[in-house]
């Protein structure tokens, strides 16, 4: 099918859930894609933070090739091979006890919240004062089914299939005051991303998310840390909280970590995982022998090849490249982020619009999020030359359009003086 074939079929066939962009990509090699024509893009974006060993890496193509000889599904009413490995990997890895597998983001999230409710039951079993109430944070994203986006915060996910799972209260993102306000004995979780995603890279500060640990441990509530986008090395550490040298009880984890098959994964402490027992939770394909096989072939290759020392090196190198660019052009409002999860903010979504736009036709992947930020979710694998080139792309799109503005400008000017 061309293109324009494809098009036209989805425009006919599919739920209109996306505004594509209009590139047919058939293949990929490490950090570049490659379309219909044969044209290399380097991406970037690594679909949405997912991609972190790039494209056809051989890590992953052995893993599956050796795991669907073997088996693909089971079910979690048998041992499927892999899950427990994965499971010791993944706790070592957090400093969490236990993990329970599913297939997606929002999945770990739903997880997370019905674990974090049934613990508050147990507590109160167990004659303490506590309630059922979430705290979550303005601006977050934590997935798109009911409990998942009952806790996240704009109203165009959340407004139109109201009413949503109640007992969720928004606390103003790193106000500390307002958290405090907002805290009490009614409140079961905090829910947090230590650096939000969608919401434009932004990391909550150690004294926010320091308050959100102290109070619930004044109370028996639980931390809940969303690492959905931020977790499994992206930041130069297996997790964003490392950075803060805080703990949570419960932490979420998917996008990168199945090499681009879905899985997701809750992992919490022996404390919490009290509030469960057999029946209560479960999934038919989550942590399937495969997901998990290439799993723990994908933590095995982060491992094997230094890939977190590389995230912050590279990471810190594109992040000093970004400042330069901010000192250049005011236009550039901020620069976020931490390793390889990267934002430049700029003053308007228009511009934003036009340069991630223009970096597309210049073949290279970037994406636009909160209306205003370019975001950067590189595979971990970028070197940098490829940090170079996109920053001389962004430079040279900035000078062009700071030039037609100027340009307007002046020619609006001489236009009035006529
Ligand atoms: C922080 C965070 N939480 C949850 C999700 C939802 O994950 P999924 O799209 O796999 O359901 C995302 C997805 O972007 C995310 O960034």
């Amino acid at each position: 099918m061309t293109m324009e074939q494809v098009k036209a079929a989805e425009a006919k066939l599919l739920l209109p859930t996306y505004e594509r962009n209009p590139i047919l990509f058939t293949g990929g090699e490490g950090v570049y894609l490659e379309d219909e024509n044969g044209d290399k893009y380097l991406d970037l974006l690594s679909g949405i933070g997912v991609n972190a060993l790039g494209y056809a890496h051989p890590a992953i193509e052995r893993a599956i090739a050796e795991q669907s000889r073997k088996l693909i599904h089971i079910s979690n009413l048998f041992f499927p091979p892999g899950q427990a490995v994965l499971a010791l990997r993944l706790t070592e890895m957090s400093g969490m006890d236990r993990a329970f597998f599913c297939n997606s983001g929002t999945e770990a999230w739903e997880a997370a919240m019905k674990v974090a409710r049934a613990y508050s039951g147990v507590l109160r079993g167990e004659g303490k004062t506590i309630a059922t109430k979430f705290l979550a944070i303005s601006n977050s994203f934590h997935g798109r089914t009911f409990g998942s986006v009952s806790t996240t915060y704009k109203a165009k996910y959340r407004e139109p299939f109201g009413p949503t799972v109640p007992g969720v209260e928004f606390v103003r993102f790193n106000d500390v005051e307002d958290l405090r306000a907002k805290f009490s004995s009614d409140v079961c979780a905090i829910l947090l991303e230590p650096i939000q995603g969608e919401g434009g890279i932004r990391p909550v500060s150690q004294e926010f998310f320091a308050t959100a640990r102290e109070l619930t441990q004044s109370t028996g509530a639980l931390l809940v840390a969303d690492e959905i986008q931020s977790g499994l090395g992206r930041t130069g550490k297996w997790f964003a909280y490392q950075h803060y040298g805080i703990q949570p009880d419960i932490t979420t984890v998917a996008k990168p970590l199945a090499g681009g098959l879905p899985l997701g994964a809750m992992l919490c402490t022996e404390e919490v995982a009290r509030a469960i027992h057999p029946g209560m939770h479960g999934t038919t394909f989550g942590g399937g022998p495969l997901a998990c096989a290439v799993a723990i072939a994908v933590i095995d290759e982060i491992k094997a090849a230094r890939l977190l020392e590389h995230v912050t090196a590279v990471g810190t190198y594109f992040k000093e490249g970004l400042i330069a660019l901010k000192k250049k052009y005011p236009a550039i409002v901020e620069v976020r982020g931490e390793g390889l999860m990267l934002a430049a903010q700029l003053d308007s979504a228009e511009l934003a619009k036009s340069v991630s736009t223009e970096m597309m036709s210049r073949r290279i992947l970037i994406n636009r999020t909160d209306e205003t930020v370019l975001r950067f979710l590189p595979p971990f694998l970028i070197e940098r030359e490829h940090v170079d080139a996109t920053l001389h792309a962004i430079d040279e799109i900035l000078i062009g359009l700071e030039a037609e503005s100027t340009g307007l400008m002046q020619e609006t000017v001489s236009q009035g003086g006529r």
